[in-house]
This record gives structure tokens, sequence and C-alpha cells, in this order.
């Protein structure tokens, strides 16, 4: 049996080896976690999609079979239960809440905010470019733009936002005081969500309206705040810097993008395929389920491995190939039933207005190092580069 978390491979885009065996084996195999907690590891694009959908899983991670929970104290159980986000509550208290964060995520109120992000992005390679090559779009691009995006979606009041964004930005990229900058956020979204009457477009104003109506509890509110904006952060960050990796080193799908921009859209879908940044989405299951000819026990733990799910060949054909000439739209990078990623349409935007717009105004860019020099950071969970060194020729 294998051991979970898994070593990555040498290759920034290839797929863990361990799950590609994993696959090999069937669609659900048993992986071994720390304090010997065995749990399912689901490969199959099929099961894993009808696991996600299924109601006798839970999210609830105070439940002892929950993956990665074994080894917790009773102190730390009561900790996790207190500090519960919605995405973290089954229904129906987590449809609650989930009905509060959706108004201003959806397609028309996403489309309400291209032009700001892309006055954003406009700017962020007008400097660029005055600037010149040797740039580094990790710290140039991919870092701040997930700050303005979250900015513009939390309805952060103009003389906040660089308070606001810098301790987005460090939440994600500062090892030390990450921490801090968290709490900081708790402390300045409490005060913010006060001043918010629930009237308005914006997430806050979102979440007060059901505060104000009694539908929800303050703690949770502000948890949901906050959730959402690690979830948001980090995972459009890592989506900038490894999508804009994987085109530059895949030189024919960037030219390919140059010659025609309205390609973008599947390019994003098929580099959230490819990539499946968000790792192993943990559950356990509450009464016992009969899939691809086993049986999960009621408590058992189960990781729906997204990245082998997402290179099923039975699914996508030729999976290990970046093609964006693919229809992908159905991969599970955003996962698949109640908890499907909620700020999906958002991310869509972000990533096609910053890939659009760079193939569009630098399309010469290409790496300035070898894409094997570029590492990788981080294992389960999401990962991305830490650096992506970019070059052009100036105009
Ligand atoms: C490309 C970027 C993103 C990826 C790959 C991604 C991936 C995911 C995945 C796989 C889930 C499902 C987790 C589960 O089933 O337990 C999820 C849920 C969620 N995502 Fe995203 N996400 C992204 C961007 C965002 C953004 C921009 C936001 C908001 C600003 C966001 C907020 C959330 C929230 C709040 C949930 C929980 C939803 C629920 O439980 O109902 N995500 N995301």
């Amino acid at each position: 049996m294998a051991d979970f978390p898994m070593p990555r491979g040498t290759c920034p885009f290839g797929q863990h080896p361990g799950y590609a065996e994993a696959a090999a084996q069937g669609p659900l195999t048993k992986v071994s976690m720390a304090h010997g907690q065995i749990v399912w590891f689901v490969a199959g694009y099929a099961e894993t999609r009808a696991l996600f959908a299924d109601s006798r899983l839970s999210v609830d991670r105070t439940n002892p079979g929950y993956p990665g929970s074994a080894g917790a104290t009773a102190e730390q159980l009561a900790n996790m239960a207190e500090t519960q986000s919605f995405n973290q509550l089954d229904d129906p208290e987590h449809a609650a809440y989930r009905r509060l964060a959706i108004p201003s995520l959806t397609v028309r109120r996403v489309k309400e905010l291209r032009p700001a992000l892309q006055s954003a992005v406009d700017a962020i390679v007008d400097d660029l470019l005055v600037a010149g090559p040797v740039a580094d779009l990790v710290p140039a691009l991919a870092v701040p733009l997930p700050s303005i995006m979250l900015s513009l979606l939390y309805g952060i009041p103009a003389e906040d936002r660089p308070y606001f964004e810098q301790r987005v930005r460090q939440a994600a990229t500062d090892r030390r005081f990450g921490g801090r900058a968290l709490s900081e956020l708790s402390s300045y979204l409490d005060r913010l969500l006060e001043s918010k009457d629930g009237d308005g477009a914006d997430l806050l104003s979102g979440l007060m309206s059901g505060r104000r109506a009694d539908l929800v509890t303050q703690r949770r509110v502000l948890n949901l705040a906050l959730q959402t904006l690690v979830a948001g952060n980090e995972s459009t960050l890592s989506m900038l810097a490894m999508g804009l990796l994987s085109l530059l080193a895949h030189r024919n799908q960037w030219t390919a993008l140059v010659a025609d921009p309205s390609r973008v859209p599947a390019a994003v879908e098929e580099l959230l395929r490819y990539l499946s940044v968000a790792d192993s989405v943990p559950r356990v299951a509450l009464s016992d389920v009969e899939i691809a000819g086993e049986v999960i026990r009621a408590g058992d733990g189960v990781l729906l491995a997204t990245p082998a799910a997402n290179r099923d060949p039975q699914t996508f054909a030729d999976p290990n190939q970046l093609d964006i000439t693919r229809s992908a739209r159905h991969h599970v990078a955003f996962g698949y039933g109640i908890h499907q990623c909620v700020g999906q349409n958002l991310a869509r935007a972000t990533l096609e207005i910053a890939i659009t717009t760079l193939v569009t105004r630098i399309p010469d860019l290409h790496l300035a190092v070898p894409a094997e020099e570029i590492q990788i950071d981080g294992g389960v969970g999401v990962h991305r580069t830490t650096r992506l060194p970019v070059t052009w020729t100036p105009q």
C-alpha cells in the first residue's frame, strides 16, 4: 500500500508517479496516511464524480475517519468544530451559507467585474513593458492579481485596498508572517462586515444580508469570508503561475493562442484539467457506499484524487498531453456536486483576462530559464511555482 502524501515527480507538469500507479491498479485503491490511518484513494473519473455528488460522503473533518483527522486530540477536534467554515459543513447547514455567497459570484456579476480586472491586468503589463525584460511573473502578476480580484469581490473601500491587498499577498506567500496577515485580515473583515448594510452586490454585503435576517451566525459568516479568501487566493495564484508556465513551456500551445486569442477560454479549461491544482479532496463516509465493486464502509476516509481523475484515459484521450483544442470543461478541477467551487466564474474570468492580455500584448513572451529549472513548491493541497522568469524582445 502506498503512503500518502506521495512525492511529486521531477517534471513540473507530470502526474505524481504514485497516482499513475494507483490508477493502473483500479479506480479505487487504499493509501496509508499519518498515524497509520488507511483511507480510500479514488483515481477514476466516473467514480470521483459519483462520490463528489453522493450525500453519504461528508466534509466534516471532526469525524475521526476524515483523512488527516486520525491523530487529532479531543481538544483539537473541539477547536475544529468551533472554527469550521461552510465548506466544512454538510447540507442543510452548508446550503444556508452557500446561498449567501452565490449572488456575488454569478456569471452576470463576474461580467460586471471584468472591466476592473482588465484594468488591473493592463496596469501590471504596462509596468512590465516599462521595466523591460527579464521579469518574474510570480511576484509581478500571479501574486498581486488574486489580491485585486478579492478586493473587488469583497467590496473593499478604495482607501483600504493597499492594506487589504498587501495582507492577502502576504497570507499566500510569507511562510513566517502569513499567519499574522490572516489574523489581521480576520479582524479587518469583522469590522468591515459590521459596516455593510446588506444591500450591495459584493460578497460581504451578501453575507451580511443573511446575518441581518438572522439566518446565520456572525462567527460562521466571518469564517466564510476568511475561508473564501484563502481558497480563492492560493488556487488562483497557483493556476496563474502554473498555467503560464505550462503554456510557455509548450510553445506550440502558446503560439496557437497568439494566432487566435478566442481560444483562451478553452485553454483555461484544459489548464484546469491538466494542472488540477486543488489536489486530493477529502471526505468521510457516513454510511456504506458500494462503488466499482468495492464497499466504502461508514467511517472510512476517502481522498478524491482530482489530478488522477482529470487524467483518466477513459474520459480524456491522451490525458498527459496539454491540448488547448480539446473540450475539457467536464473536468473535476473545481470539484462537483454541492461543494463545487463557488468561485469558479471569477477564477475563469481572472485567468482568461490575464492570458488573453499577455498573448495579445507580449506575443513573443518566453521562459528566461529552462522549464526543468523551475521548482514546484508544495505536494498535496495547492501546488505552485515560486518563480517564473520570462523575457521578450522590447519594442
Ligand atoms: C482556479 C482556481 C480555483 C480552483 C482550482 C478551485 C478549486 C476548488 C475545489 C476543487 C473545490 C471543491 C472542494 C470540495 O469539494 O470540498 C472548491 C470549493 C470552493 N472554492 Fe474554489 N477554486 C478556485 C478558485 C476559487 C475562487 C476564486 C474562490 C472565491 C473567491 C473560491 C472559493 C471556493 C469556496 C468558498 C469553496 C467551497 C464551496 C462549498 O463548499 O460550497 N475558489 N474550489
